[in-house]
């Protein structure tokens, strides 16, 4: 048999397994490098794991569907780095598990909001959108300056997310309750929309 690319086309199971082939190969060559990449696997300058605050109010916003609203990943484009700051690298998201990049936007990108406003703001926000952005059809969350946090809960999060490599010591670890003792579920997302995207300023 000649092995022309007519006779390939006539036998659909011959074809299927050389277009697998071909398209495994090329997909590896495009993300195998990413998993031993400097750029892609190393935290940028300044970034460390979530504090346990932080941590907790970055659950908040997943359990909230925030994201169902806001991306956290500027583009690399003259609109997007005009508006919101330096686009989004890869060493800024290697703690977040899962990472909230997403691409619908009904508000604004959250990536770089970190510090662009008071956390009195935030709270009168959170609370009530329209006291500051009357135009704005995004909810409010009234509730979560009235809901006090659960201390220990954060225990085994941060002993699940040492077990897959994040640099939470032992006595991080045990120390973590205390630091949420007394706090609210606003002021764990407040803290962890403040230190959002900080590494990397925010405008030129
Ligand atoms: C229904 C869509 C919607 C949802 C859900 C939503 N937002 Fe928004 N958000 C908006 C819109 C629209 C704006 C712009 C108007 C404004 O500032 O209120 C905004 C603005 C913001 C801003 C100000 C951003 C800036 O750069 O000015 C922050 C911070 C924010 N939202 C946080 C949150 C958080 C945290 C949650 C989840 C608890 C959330 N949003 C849920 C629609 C939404």
């Amino acid at each position: 048999m000649r092995f022309t690319h007519e006779s390939i086309e006539k036998k659909p199971l011959l074809l299927i397994v050389l277009v697998l082939l071909v398209v495994s190969i090329g997909g590896l060559v495009e993300i195998l490098p990413l998993f031993f990449q400097k750029s892609t696997t190393e935290p940028v300058a300044g970034l460390t794991a979530y504090s346990p605050l932080r941590l907790t109010g970055r659950d908040i916003y997943v359990r909230e569907g925030c994201y169902n609203c806001h991306s956290q990943m500027i583009r690399p484009f003259r609109a997007e780095t005009e508006r919101y700051g330096h686009y989004s690298v890869a060493g800024e998201f290697v703690y977040d598990r899962p990472f909230q990049w997403g691409s619908k936007r009904t508000g604004p990108d959250l990536a770089r909001v970190g510090g662009r406003y008071s956390d009195d703001w935030h709270r009168a926000h959170l609370n009530n959108p329209r006291d500051l952005v009357p135009e704005s059809n995004m909810p409010g969350y009234p509730w979560l300056a009235t809901t006090a946090l659960d201390p220990q809960a954060i225990v085994p999060k941060l002993q699940a997310l040492k077990r897959l490599g994040d640099p939470y010591t032992d006595a991080e670890i045990q120390a973590a309750p205390a630091q949420l003792q007394g706090k609210t579920e606003q002021d764990a997302l407040v803290a962890y929309l403040q230190g959002m995207g900080v590494q990397i300023k925010a405008r030129r």
